[in-house]
């Protein structure tokens, strides 16, 4: 199986999804899940509904714990290397919609090391990326009151301690087996998860009481957090509860993960109107026929179609609307070309609103950074 943090070399189908929930031995989000949240939040998010959150770790036993009055914290986060494009969003609309609906504190983390360590990322880059990034997740509209943006580098004094409690505890040869790390990856590699698991117990130090924590997240992430649940109890804290996402396809297909190492596989939130309709126009796979005749006869095919996944994933919320999308494009009655550009409209909406309230951000950075 190659998903790991740093690579997901497989397919992205519904077997994938299977064979992650089997050999990772995370639970599928079921109806008892999404009853237990629907008491607190009284709807549904649609990410839950259409299942891009589709697994968890703990999480009734979270929900537990709130009830009792033990209330929990969201903790997630961002290795700045690069803009943000519109994959990222994906696990962050949900977390507001977490914090918002639940009232929670929110810890990010911009582990600012991650990539230094593991791509070519010099330090002068990522502290560029770091500011712009927080704008970017400042944007989206949490709680100021209630956030607090960690960065490795500079909270180094407060989170470095915490870190070496996590890696006394975890050997070389897990690290290994966990992620893959051959005898070639450099010591930081090594040590790296450690400071990825401090967040999810920080809290709980600060405040000198053991709290739960919830980890919204890309189902790759999780191999960190199977190390972390497995060191946190031998600290004296909560094994911290986990809900994964889904990956949103790219450009190209969708049974490859966006990536930004392929600059037309994605839109970022600085692309243009004319660049944002260039890419989905020119570069968006489609489940359409060749000719508009055949289409009209045969019907498109929604599930392979990056514009109607991109919808589904992101930009059609409204459960009745993407029904009738589905519906009409798979009769052939909507053409490529048409729902390409109801996307497309989607899309450049969400950015102007996206751009101004990120130029506000720039006045409240400082009061999200703890
Ligand atoms: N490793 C993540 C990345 O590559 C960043 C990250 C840090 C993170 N802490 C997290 C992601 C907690 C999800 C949850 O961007």
């Amino acid at each position: 199986m190659r998903v790991t943090p740093w690579e997901v070399k497989e397919e992205l189908t519904d077997s994938l999804y299977k064979k992650l929930v089997k050999e990772f031995g995370i639970k599928p989000i079921d109806q008892e899940v999404i009853e237990r949240i629907k008491k607190h939040t009284k709807e549904i998010h649609f990410m839950l509904r259409r299942k891009i959150f589709f697994a968890h770790r703990d999480l009734l036993w979270l929900l537990d714990e709130h009830e009792k009055g033990n209330r929990f914290f969201l903790y997630t986060g961002r290795a700045p290397d690069g803009p943000i494009h519109i994959g990222h969003l994906v696990p962050w609309i949900f977390t507001k919609w977490l914090q918002e609906k639940f009232n929670v504190e929110l810890w990010f983390q911009f582990p600012d090391e991650e990539k230094f360590l593991f791509k070519q990322v010099s330090f002068d880059e990522t502290k560029k990326w770091t500011r712009e990034n927080m704008l970017d997740v400042i944007a989206l509209g949490f709680k100021e009151n209630k956030t607090h943006f960690l960065v490795d580098t500079k909270h180094a004094n407060l989170m470095y301690k915490e870190a070496c409690k996590v890696a006394k505890h975890i050997t070389f040869s897990t690290v290994k087996a966990v992620f893959g790390f051959t005898n070639e990856a450099n010591i930081g590699m090594i040590f790296y998860t450690a400071m990825q698991a401090v967040p999810a117990f920080l809290p709980s130090i600060l405040k000198n009481k053991n709290m739960p924590c919830l980890i919204p997240l890309g189902v790759d992430q999780d191999p960190h957090f199977r190390i972390a649940r497995d060191v946190l109890p031998k600290l004296g804290f909560y094994k911290p509860a986990l809900i994964h996402a889904k990956f949103m396809p790219g450009l190209k297909g969708t049974k490859t993960k966006m990536s930004s190492s392929d600059v037309n596989s994605t839109i970022w939130l600085t692309d243009s109107d004319e660049e944002v309709r260039r890419k989905i126009i020119k570069h968006a796979f489609s489940g359409g026929r060749g000719s508009l005749e055949e289409h009209k006869k045969l019907g498109g095919i929604p599930a392979i179609d990056v514009s109607y996944q991109w919808l589904y994933y992101l930009f059609e919320p409204d459960d009745k609307k993407i029904r009738e999308i589905y519906e009409s494009y798979k009769s052939g009655a909507l053409s490529t070309i048409e729902l390409k550009e109801y996307l497309i409209k989607k899309i450049i909406t969400f950015l102007h609103q996206h751009r101004k309230k990120r130029k506000k951000a720039e006045k409240k950075l400082n009061k999200f950074i703890f």
